[in-house]
Parts: C-alpha cells; sequence; structure tokens
C-alpha cells in the first residue's frame, strides 16, 4: 500500500482548500530536545509550509514549569491567528501531559487528545481525530479493504494511535480485538484477522506465520536502526499478506498529511462551515 502515493494526493487536496480557505494557522509546541520529536516537528513543518498554511514552531526548554506551559496553551488558544494547536508528546518528566492537553482548546485539538474530542470518537460521533488513526483509515479505504463484518485486531493501545484506531475501525463496523503487552496469545489473536494493525514499536515483532494467508497489515511501527527505519511487521509478512504498508513510505507519510487535513477542519470550525458540537 502506496501512503506516499495517497499522501501527496491528500496535501495537494489540502493545498487547494487552502487556497480556497484563506490563512491557516498551525501551532506546534515543543517541550525539550528530544532528537525524535525535532525531526516530526521538522517534517510538520515543511509539509505544512509546502501547503501555505502558516506554521508556528514554539520551542520551550525542558526546564519550563507547567504552568509556564499552561500559560503558553492559553495564549495560543486566545490567539485567532492559530487554527490548530498541537503539543509534541511525549513531555518531558515532570510535566503532567493529561492537565496540559485538557487545557487545549477543543476545537483547535489537531490531535484529537483532548478528553472532548477522544470522547466525541468514543460516542461515535468524531471531531478531531488523531492524524495517524485517520491516515490509516483512509490507507485502508484507498485500497477498498472491506472492514464491514471483518475481524481487526489492533495491537498497541496509546491514546494516540491504538485506542482510536480501533474505535474507528468499529465504527466501521468491524469486529475489533486490542492486543497489548499483557495480551496472552497475541499470534493466536493476529491469525484470526482480516486486517492487522500493528502499533507497538517492536521491530519485527509481527511474524509472516502469524498472518492470515491475503490480510491487510498496516504497520505503524516505527524504530530507528542501523540499517534505517523499520516496522513492527517482518519484511516476509510482505509474501503472505494481501495488502501490507512498507515502513518507510507507509503511515508515516500519511500521518503528515491527515495532520495538515486536521488544520484545514479547525479553520472549517472556526468559520462555521462545520459545526463543532456544543461543549
Ligand atoms: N507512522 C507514524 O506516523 C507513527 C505515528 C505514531 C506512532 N508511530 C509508531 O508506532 C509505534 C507505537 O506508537 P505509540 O505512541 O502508540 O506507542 P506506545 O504508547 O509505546 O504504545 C505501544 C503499545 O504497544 C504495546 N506493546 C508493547 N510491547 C508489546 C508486545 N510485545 N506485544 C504486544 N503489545 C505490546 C503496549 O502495551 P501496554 O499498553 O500493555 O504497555 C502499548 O499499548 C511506535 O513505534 C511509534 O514510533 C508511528
Amino acid at each position: 500500500m502506496d501512503g506516499k502515493a495517497l499522501a501527496e494526493r491528500v496535501r495537494s487536496e489540502v493545498a487547494a482548500e487552502v487556497a480556497d480557505l484563506g490563512r491557516i494557522g498551525l501551532a506546534t509546541v515543543l517541550v525539550g530536545d528530544d532528537p525524535a520529536s525535532d525531526v516530526y516537528i521538522r517534517l510538520k513543518h515543511k509539509a505544512s509550509t509546502e501547503v501555505g498554511i502558516d506554521s508556528r514552531d514554539i520551542r520551550l526548554p525542558a526546564t519550563i514549569t507547567e504552568a509556564e506551559l499552561l500559560e503558553h496553551v492559553g495564549e495560543l488558544n486566545a490567539d485567532e491567528a492559530v487554527h490548530g494547536i498541537l503539543v509534541q508528546l511525549p513531555l518531558p518528566a515532570g510535566l503532567d501531559e493529561a492537565a496540559i492537553i485538557a487545557a487545549i482548546d477543543p476545537r483547535k485539538d489537531v490531535d484529537g487528545l483532548h478528553p472532548f474530542n477522544a470522547g466525541q470518537l468514543l460516542l461515535g460521533r468524531p471531531t478531531f481525530v488523531g492524524a495517524t488513526p485517520v491516515g490509516v483509515l483512509a490507507l485502508l479505504d484507498e485500497y477498498d479493504v472491506e472492514l464491514s463484518g471483518a475481524r481487526a485486531v489492533v495491537i498497541g493501545r496509546s491514546d494516540i494511535v491504538g485506542k482510536p484506531a480501533a474505535l474507528l475501525l468499529l465504527q466501521r463496523h468491524a469486529t475489533v480485538t486490542i492486543c497489548h503487552s499483557r495480551t496472552r496469545d497475541l499470534e493466536a489473536e493476529v491469525a484470526r484477522a482480516d486486517v492487522v494493525v500493528a502499533a507497538v514499536g517492536v521491530p519485527g515483532l509481527v511474524g509472516s506465520d502469524w498472518i492470515k494467508a491475503g490480510a491487510t497489515v498496516i504497520d505503524v511501527g516505527i524504530t530507528r536502526t542501523d540499517d534505517g527505519l523499520v516496522g513492527d511487521v517482518a519484511p516476509d509478512v510482505a509474501a503472505r499478506a494481501g495488502l501490507l504498508t512498507p515502513v518507510p513510505g507507509g503511515v508515516g507519510p500519511m500521518t503528515i498529511a491527515m495532520l495538515l487535513a486536521n488544520a484545514v477542519k479547525a479553520a472549517r470550525y472556526r468559520s462555521g462551515m462545520l459545526a463543532f458540537p456544543p461543549l
């Protein structure tokens, strides 16, 4: 499954929408100097600039207090030029992620992590949903993967990938199983699946003998190794799966593209073109 090609298409659609809607502001907040987070933030800004989104790259020291960080978030909430806000996670130790995320105006929460948006997804009325799970669904749709009635196994239960991906699949009428580090027989769970979404961060965890022949496999995992980026799915799964996302070039580019799409959505909410539910 070619995430790069689909992402390119989404980005050109976003660029046209930005040209239509006028100024759209996206602010990212990076606290500390985690090198992986720095790479992700750079990619997000480069992509934003390319489609005409005004991106603001806010960098704060790891020594910042929670009160100071909350103040920055409050300023972005009040800033009319900012439509979307993304606080890059993980935050350095000592900062309460839940408190920071809850302080973001839900109407600007492009990562879909605020309890209001996470709750809307749980209730089957999605508003903002994180860019990675939305990207996963977009890939499945692009390749016409039948989800209704399909057995889907999501490995990973994080708030940013596993849980929202599972809820989106459930909304599309898949029969969803969520697996995690305490799952007793992961292989047996995966072997039953028509659709597998691996979002773990353990290179090669999912072996080809786990996969039902012809299943669709989405590899969200990204681990940096000396040989480059590798996913959670062993390379020989390609021979057994019906469809498979490569790493790199699968979910990664879709995440960036869908973040831009979420920024456009934020602008539509602000303008009233889309109705944001009452808070
Ligand atoms: N492609 C992209 O754009 C993109 C975007 C976001 C993340 N990612 C990548 O996706 C991966 C997951 O990210 P995340 O933020 O969701 O990570 P996370 O918060 O660390 O969550 C990992 C999940 O995997 C589960 N897990 C760990 N070891 C396991 C094992 N041996 N068997 C079964 N489950 C296991 C954990 O279970 P417990 O809950 O029991 O601990 C947890 O639920 C990472 O590699 C990350 O880099 C990629």
